[in-house]
């Protein structure tokens, strides 16, 4: 089937630019020793995680029960919910996943850890545990220092579980501009002291798990960081473009749509919140649902469900109905979410057809 005979709107992979992007951070963690675990969030397809294991991963990440049952199948040797687990049933699942896998938690609270030790010993199964810091998002995770060295020991004595390291997210750090390269280097601080601190009390991590897209490129400046969870990488978007981890020719994945109407100045295309999701680009105050590839100068501003409104006035291109535009999404992992089918292209040719298996897989 050729690009033209797809039905819109899909969300359209350039293969060549995905194993790119996977090739060149596999090579880059290789070059310097890093462990890579991709975050699965971003593109929630087994076939994909099998392609990352392939490539040199380590395993795979995923934030839900629901999420490790589906992963599982892509082979992946070693799975981390990165995601406290609270609740029976996510429990019995996750057990169920650890009879096929060696499985890994991060947690950051003994509420946590003692149910899913209680779990484990049921299921007679052992759950390798990273606790969670908090190093600057404000969201999971216990603070650094007496903390963290508090919950280790506890996590330490609890049967059926094995404590491997620590887990960060430093989602608070966007791009490598000047104030986040200074919240980097207070990361790097960060990073050492707890280590160090550990290893003196006599818990040497044997995973120090961190890393994100934004700041990829910088993961091996980072002392003691020794496995990176990226997860938009494989595909990219206009926020990885704002933070200064990739360009534009890096970015894998787009979205085409079809116009369904025009009127002077503007026209609509056949995507609104259900096709890209409502999630604006991170950190900026612009209104802007997406770019436009075929003219870029436009303005996506506005969406219904199904609708997405681009004003044309600052661009000379100019559209009819009928005519498909390939939208930039801000946010890829978000849109992943929201269709059932992905669609692989490679010289104007669709060659795959994916399931996003992993789609709405909230539990
Ligand atoms: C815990 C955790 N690890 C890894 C990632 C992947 O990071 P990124 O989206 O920057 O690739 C995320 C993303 O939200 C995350 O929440």
């Amino acid at each position: 089937m050729r690009l033209t005979d797809l039905d819109t709107p899909a969300i359209v992979i350039d293969l060549d630019i995905m194993e790119r992007n996977l090739r060149s951070v596999a090579d880059y963690t290789r070059t310097h020793r890093l462990r890579l675990r991709p975050h699965t969030k971003t593109h929630k397809i087994p076939a994909l995680g099998r392609r990352q294991i392939e490539l040199g991963a380590v395993g795979l990440a995923v934030a839900k029960s629901t999420e490790a049952e589906v992963m599982v199948s892509s082979g992946t040797p070693d799975l981390l919910i990165a995601y406290p687990v609270i609740g029976r049933q996510k429990l019995e699942r996750l057990c169920r996943v650890a009879q096929e896998t060696q499985l890994t938690v991060s947690l950051d609270s003994l509420s946590a850890a003692r149910p899913l030790s209680d779990a484990a010993r049921g299921a007679q199964v052992e759950i390798g545990i990273l606790a969670e810091v908090d190093v600057g998002l404000g969201r999971v995770g216990v603070q650094p220092g007496e903390e963290l060295l508090a919950l280790v020991q506890s996590i330490a004595k609890l049967p059926h579980l094995k404590w491997r390291g620590i887990a960060f997210y430093p989602g608070h750090i966007k791009d490598t501009a000047a104030h986040g390269l200074e919240e980097l280097e207070k990361l790097r601080h960060t990073v050492s002291q707890m280590v160090e601190q550990l290893t003196a009390a006599g818990f040497h991590p044997e995973i120090v798990s961190g890393g994100s897209t934004p700041l990829l490129w910088h993961s091996h400046t980072i002392p003691y960081l020794n496995e990176i969870r990226p997860g938009t990488y494989i595909f990219n978007d206009r926020n990885t473009i704002l933070s200064g981890a990739c360009s534009l020719a890096h970015c894998a994945a787009t979205i085409l749509t079809t116009v369904v109407s025009t009127a002077p100045g503007r026209m609509i295309i056949d995507g609104g919140s259900k096709t890209f999701s409502s999630d604006r680009l991170a950190g900026s105050s612009e209104i802007t649902f997406g770019e436009i590839r075929e003219a870029p100068e436009a303005s996506f501003h506005k969406m219904n469900e199904e609708h997405g409104y681009i004003d044309l006035h600052n661009t000379t291109a100019q559209f009819s109905v009928g005519d498909r535009v390939h939208v930039l999404p801000n946010h890829i992992c978000v849109a992943m979410n929201l269709h059932e089918t992905v669609y692989g292209i490679r010289d104007g040719e669709v060659v795959e057809t994916w399931r996003v298996e992993g789609r709405g897989k909230l539990q």
